[in-house]
């Protein structure tokens, strides 16, 4: 893929495994952190970890990665919108990719916050109205996608408005290991995605797993 991916939040628990997945399969990734110097380390770290048979892993600040052409989101709900503000210059025409679930915790357990227009990704798209939205990644859980030595072995559900920035995000999903995209429909659909991850943490708890989404009867050629 000529196109390079930079994830915001790249240091994080997502962030990494994402980088070090989507390198392996040699994607170009821009790490970007609130800190470059940050960025830049966990970049090396990879590198490192990864060998030579990987592509190239950069790290930077957020606004310099934001510039990318294809740009994920890998930032806790918390503080979300000033990470989104780091970017308001440098994203405006990207692909931004939305995996931020906005889910909260109370003594029932793990639970959806409800958002004014309807989901996160559809928020992001509101204050980027010239760049293309998509949901993806949104129930891949860290473990599995850190875990390099196993394939993820998972469905990637991507939604989205525009059919050329869905392919390509369906493209990358499909370049890693055991994954696969699957095109689900449009960005309003990302309120379904988002709300997912509360259901599987609540299989996770009681069955003691990462449990992840495999469509069944689904064969695409
Ligand atoms: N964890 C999972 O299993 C999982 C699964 C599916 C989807 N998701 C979604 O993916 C997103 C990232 O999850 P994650 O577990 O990778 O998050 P995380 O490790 O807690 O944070 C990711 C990165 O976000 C940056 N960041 C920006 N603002 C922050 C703030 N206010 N507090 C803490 N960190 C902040 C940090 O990087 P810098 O300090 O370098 O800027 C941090 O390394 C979330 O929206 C989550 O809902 C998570």
């Amino acid at each position: 893929m000529s196109r390079p991916v930079a994830i915001i939040g790249g240091t994080g628990a997502m962030g990494r495994g994402l980088a070090a997945r989507l390198a392996l399969a040699g994607v170009e990734v821009v790490i970007g952190s609130r800190d470059a110097a940050r960025g830049a380390s966990v970049a090396a770290a990879l590198t490192e970890e990864l060998g030579a048979d990987a592509a190239a892993i950069t790290g930077t600040d957020n606004a310099t990665a934001g510039a990318a052409p294809v740009v994920v989101l890998a930032v806790p709900f918390d503080g979300f919108e000033a990470n989104l503000d780091s970017i308001a210059e440098t994203a405006t025409r990207s692909i931004i990719v939305s995996m931020v679930n906005p889910l909260a915790f109370d003594r029932r357990g793990a639970y959806p916050i409800m958002i004014e227009e309807g989901s996160i990704a559809e928020h992001i798209a509101g204050r980027f109205p010239e760049a293309r939205v998509v949901s993806a990644f949104n129930t891949v859980a860290a473990p599995v996608l850190g875990a390099l030595d196993r394939p993820v072995d998972e469905d990637i559900l991507v939604a989205g408005d525009d059919p050329d920035a869905v392919d390509l995000v369906v493209d990358l999903a499909d370049r890693i290991a055991g994954a696969r995209g699957v095109a689900v429909g449009a960005l309003r659909l990302s309120m379904v995605l988002e709300s997912l991850t509360p259901v599987l943490i609540g299989v996770n708890k009681r069955y003691r797993t990462h449990a992840g989404v495999r469509f069944s009867r689904l064969e695409i050629s």
